[in-house]
């Protein structure tokens, strides 16, 4: 597939491309909302990715083709600017404005873009679209960029010129994932392990369930959560708590009434999902998915109840997976608020799964949702594909 678009390239800019740059989306096993509450994430980068053909022009002009929309865009260097009516143009535009806000001094672009990842299903595609333009960018002008250093780029991109306030896990995960790893940040430090992430040992395999229900993540309720999740911290430094990693259940407790209800509750997810991060690694750490699975139902119930970040599409998932053997555990993965869960369920018992899925689907006339069978992918890549980009 990757090489396929290299005539189209040709075709459209009457050169060859000079580099071929790659990116992943992402699966969170474990670990939501936490990454911008300086918490600990545990996700893995999928073999579903962003491609970027590149080549270099000689003059200070960006043209970009998007196979997937089939549109394209254009801007001159030293002149970015936001699109109000242009989405995706956005994600590209941040990347360039961030490289001309650290001083780098490039040239025009000719660029091709494609990718498999499903758009706007709490899968990652954006964090790939930028990953892979950046790191295409980097290998072609030669920039002296650290991959922490892609990584906070390729978010800063995302906060400040695309105006999405998403915290550092998915851009992370798109530079450093690796081949059949998860990954376990600590998005304070940025202390990162790569863990086996092997359910095929025991016959199992990650499913992806796209809801089908599209979200809006620069949308309020994302930002509120945020907010909502800070103010409580607030509350708690007043009584000693440095940050959430260092506060205890029976803590939060103690101080449930200092803070409304629902502050409460969001503090309680933050708390609760970062221990099961933790329990989750010593889980992958034994290849004990049985014990992965229920951190996992459990992730969910705490996504759904105290952070009410699910909709009825994802819980239905969580439902029918919960009363299904051969499923050790499923949940929102992403954000929520619509978008895709996982289920981690025994190989030759997924389409019985699918099956009562869609059977409940149909029942509670939801959208049709889309199920993929995932492999655990690398992180980005990008090659040159001509002599002369060497
Ligand atoms: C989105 C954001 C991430 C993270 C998740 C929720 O994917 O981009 O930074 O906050 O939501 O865990």
């Amino acid at each position: 597939m990757k090489q396929s678009f290299i005539p189209a390239f040709r075709k459209l800019f009457g050169s060859p491309p000079q580099l071929l740059s790659s990116a992943p989306g992402r699966i969170n096993l474990i670990g939501e909302h936490t990454d911008y509450n300086l918490g600990y994430v545990l996700p893995a980068a999928l073999n579903l990715q962003n491609y970027c053909l590149l080549s270099k022009r000689p003059d200070d002009r960006v043209c970009f083709w998007a196979e997937n929309f089939k549109d394209k865009d254009e801007f001159l260097l030293g002149k970015i600017s936001f699109s109000e009516s242009k989405k995706w143009v956005n994600y590209i535009r941040g990347i360039f404005w961030v490289l001309e806000e650290e001083g780098f001094v490039l040239q025009g672009i000719n660029g091709f873009l494609w990718g498999d990842i499903p758009l706007e299903a709490g899968l990652s595609s954006s964090a790939a679209l930028e990953v892979s333009v950046l790191n295409g960018l980097r290998a072609l002008f030669r920039l002296e960029l650290e991959p922490i250093k892609r990584v906070k780029l390729a978010r800063k991109a995302e906060n400040e010129f695309v105006g999405v306030q998403c915290g550092i896990m998915d851009q992370f995960i798109s530079v450093f994932g690796e081949k059949n790893k998860a990954l376990f940040l600590d998005c304070e430090t940025l202390e990162s392990k790569l863990l086996p992430l092997r359910p095929d040992k025991e016959g199992l395999r990650i499913s992806v369930y796209e809801s089908g229900m599209k979200r809006e993540l620069a949308s309020s309720e994302y930002n509120k959560r945020r907010d909502d999740s800070g103010r409580a911290l607030e509350i708690l430094k007043k009584f000693g708590a440095r940050d959430y990693k260092g506060v205890s259940l029976s803590f939060l407790e103690k101080k449930r009434t200092e803070m409304d209800e629902v502050l409460f509750r969001r503090a309680r997810h933050v708390i609760t999902e970062n221990q099961r991060v933790k329990e989750a690694v010593q889980a992958l750490e034994k290849d004990d998915f049985r014990l992965l699975g229920e951190l996992i139902f459990g992730s969910h119930e705490s996504l759904r109840d105290d952070y009410e970040v699910s909709c009825p599409e994802l819980d239905l998932l969580y439902e029918v997976a919960r009363e299904f053997p051969g499923c050790y555990g499923a949940r929102l993965t992403g954000a929520g608020f619509g978008g895709s869960g996982i289920a981690l369920v025994h190989q030759e018992q997924i389409p019985a799964l699918r099956a009562k899925l869609l059977e409940e689907v149909a029942r509670r006339g939801f959208v049709r949702p889309e199920f993929y069978e995932v492999d655990i992918g690398e992180g980005a890549k990008a090659e040159f594909l001509s002599e002369e980009g060497n």
